[in-house]
C-alpha cells in the first residue's frame, strides 16, 4: 500500500498547470483523485454536480493540489498537455457521454483514462473511434474498492505503449505496492485491461461462492456457529489460503447484529446481487470456448439465490436426502474443507488464466500471465498470497497449457484430493449445495483423464445429424451410414 498520510495544512500552490483530471467524484473518483493528490500529483476534479467536486475541496482540498473546474471545458483548459483525464463514471451510456462531451475540447496526444469496470468490447470501440482523431483511449482496470482507490489499488491498463509510457509514473506511484514493486503493469493493446479487470471480477466471483461453500458445509455439517467458523476462517488465513477475501470473511463471520444480538450473518437476507462483471465473464469465456466452470457456477448460484419465485415453491416442498447427517471427524472435516477450497479455487484460478490467454491469443494482446499475477498480489479483492505460485509458475513456463499441470499447483492439488473428494460426496450425501466444489472437482477430472465420452457424443451427432466424427487410429473426418448399410465413409 502506499504509505502517504494527509497533511492537515494544504501544501503551497505552484500555480503550475494541473498534470492529471479526475471526473466523476463519486466515492471510487473521489479517492482516485485523494491519492494522486496525496501522493504529490496536481489534480483537476470535475463532478456533474457541483456539489461534489465542491466537497471534496472542502474535506479534502488539504491533502494537495487540487484544481476545481465547474465543467468539462474548465477542466481541460486547466491541463498540462499531453493532456490525462480519467473518467470514473458508471459504465455504459453515462461513460459515451462523457466521451462525447470531451473529446471535442481535447488536441491530437491527448489520453483520456476510462477506469470504470467497463466492457472490454465497449473499450476496443472507444478506443478506435479515439485513434481516429489523433486520441488516446486507456481503458483501466482498477480494484481495490474505495479502500483500494484512495490507499494503493491494482491497476490494469490497456491502450497504447505512449498513453501508458506518459502515464506510468503516477498509476505506478498511487498503485499498491508489494516487496516495492507496483502492483501496475501495461496490460496490452486497446481493451486488454478491462477484460484483465473483468476475469478478476470472475475470479473474485468463483472465489467469494467457493468461500461461501466451505461456511455452509462447516455450519451444516459439523454445526458449528458463525464465529466458531470464523476462527477456522482465521486459522487458514494463517497458510496457503492466506488472501483478503479469507481475512473478511473471519470479520463478517464474526460480526454480531447490534438489533437482534445474533450473527449478523444470520439476519442478511441471502440474496446476492451482482452488478454484471462476473456474468460477463462467463459470458465471453463462452464465446472464446474456454470453460470457467467455477465463475460459472457462482454466477448461477448468485442467481438461484435471487429467484425468490422458485425458492419459495420448493423451500419444504422438496425433499432432501433420508439420511441427512454425515458422520464426521470434526477435524478432519475441517481439514477436508480447507483442501476443497484451496484445490476449487487454484482450479478456478487456472480456468480463469486460461481465458486470459485465449483473449490474449484472439485479440493479439501478447499478456504477460505472469505480470498478471503480480499486480493482482496487493491492492485488489482477490489479493492472495498463492499468486506468487502463479508468477512462479509462468517463470518456470511461460507456454504452460494449464496452472494444474505446474508441479506446485499438481502436488497442491494431489495432496488436497482425498479431502477434496471426500467433502462434495459429503455435501452430496446430506444436501448441501456445493455447486463450486464439486463443479471443480469434474472440471479436475474431465481435465485429466485419457478418454473422455465426447467419442459417444460424436456418435449420437453422426447418427441423428450426419455431423462426421474423427477417429483415434487414423486421419480424416467420416460419418456411418446408420440408416442404411452401416459402413463407414470419408466425409
Ligand atoms: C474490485 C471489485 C469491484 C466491485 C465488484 C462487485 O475489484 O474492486 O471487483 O469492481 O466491488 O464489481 O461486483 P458485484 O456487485 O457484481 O458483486
Amino acid at each position: 500500500m502506499s504509505s502517504v498520510h494527509a497533511d492537515p495544512t494544504p501544501p503551497p500552490r505552484s500555480g503550475a498547470p494541473a498534470q492529471i483530471a479526475v471526473t466523476g467524484l463519486a466515492v471510487m473518483g473521489r479517492n482516485l483523485a485523494r491519492n494522486l493528490a496525496r501522493n504529490g500529483f496536481r489534480v483537476a476534479v470535475h463532478n456533474r454536480s457541483q456539489a461534489r467536486t465542491d466537497a471534496l475541496i472542502e474535506e479534502f482540498g488539504h491533502e494537495g493540489e487540487f484544481t476545481p473546474a465547474a465543467d468539462l471545458p474548465a477542466l481541460v483548459a486547466s491541463l498540462e498537455q499531453p493532456r490525462k483525464i480519467i473518467i470514473m463514471v458508471k459504465a455504459g451510456e453515462p461513460t459515451d457521454a462523457v466521451i462525447d462531451e470531451l473529446v471535442p475540447l481535447l488536441d491530437e496526444g491527448d489520453i483520456v483514462v476510462d477506469a470504470g469496470n467497463a466492457h472490454f468490447a465497449d473499450t476496443r470501440r472507444r478506443e478506435d473511434a479515439l485513434k481516429a482523431k489523433g486520441l488516446h483511449f486507456v481503458g483501466s482496470g482498477v480494484s481495490g474498492g474505495e479502500e483500494g482507490a484512495l490507499n494503493g489499488p491494482s491497476i490494469m491498463p490497456g491502450g497504447s505503449p505512449e498513453s501508458y509510457a506518459a502515464l506510468e509514473p503516477m498509476l505506478t506511484k498511487i498503485s499498491a505496492h508489494v516487496n516495492g514493486e507496483p502492483c501496475c503493469v501495461h496490460v496490452g493493446p486497446d481493451g486488454a485491461g478491462h477484460f484483465v479487470k473483468m476475469l478478476h471480477n470472475g475470479i473474485e466471483y468463483a472465489d467469494m461462492q467457493l468461500i461461501a461453500e466451505a461456511y455452509d458445509l462447516l455450519r451444516h455439517v459439523l454445526g458449528l456457529s458463525a464465529t466458531e467458523i470464523a476462527d477456522v476462517f482465521l486459522e487458514w488465513n494463517r497458510g496457503d489460503l492466506e488472501s483478503f477475501l479469507i481475512e473478511i470473511t473471519a470479520e463478517v463471520l464474526s460480526q454480531v447484529d447490534e438489533s437482534t444480538g445474533g450473527p449478523f450473518v444470520d439476519v442478511v437476507l441471502d440474496q446476492a446481487e451482482q452488478k454484471g462483471t462476473g456474468r460477463w465473464t462467463v459470458q465471453v469465456a463462452l464465446d472464446l470456448g474456454i470453460p470457467v466452470s467455477g465463475m460459472a457456477e457462482a454466477v448461477f448460484a448468485r442467481s438461484l439465490s435471487g429467484d425468490v419465485v422458485r425458492r419459495t415453491a420448493a423451500a419444504g416442498v422438496l425433499p432432501g436426502p433420508s439420511e441427512a447427517k454425515a458422520d464426521v471427524d470434526r477435524d478432519a472435516f475441517i481439514d477436508d474443507v480447507r483442501h476443497a477450497l484451496y484445490s476449487s479455487k487454484l482450479v478456478a484460478y487456472a480456468q480463469g488464466f486460461d481465458a486470459i490467454r485465449a483473449a490474449s491469443d484472439q485479440y493479439n494482446w501478447n499478456i504477460d500471465l505472469g505480470a498478471m499475477a503480480t499486480i493482482w498480489r496487493g491492492g485488489c479483492i482477490i489479493r492472495a498470497r498463492f499468486l506468487d505460485r502463479i508468477k512462479e509458475a509462468y517463470d518456470r513456463d511461460a507456454d504452460l497449457p494449464s496452472l494444474l499441470v505446474d508441479d506446485y499447483f499438481k502436488d497442491a492439488v494431489t495432496s488436497g484430493q482425498d479431502g477434496w473428494r471426500r467433502v462434495v460426496a459429503t455435501a452430496a450425501t446430506v444436501g448441501v449445495p456445493a455447486p463450486g466444489f464439486s463443479a471443480a472437482l469434474s472440471y479436475y477430472d474431465g481435465l485429466r483423464a485419457e478418454r473422455l465420452p465426447a467419442a459417444l457424443i460424436q456418435g449420437l451427432r453422426d447418427l441423428f445429424g450426419a455431423h462426421t466424427y474423427r477417429r483415434t487410429d487414423r486421419g480424416g473426418t467420416f460419418h456411418l451410414d446408420w440408416s442404411g448399410d452401416r459402413k463407414e465413409h470419408q466425409a
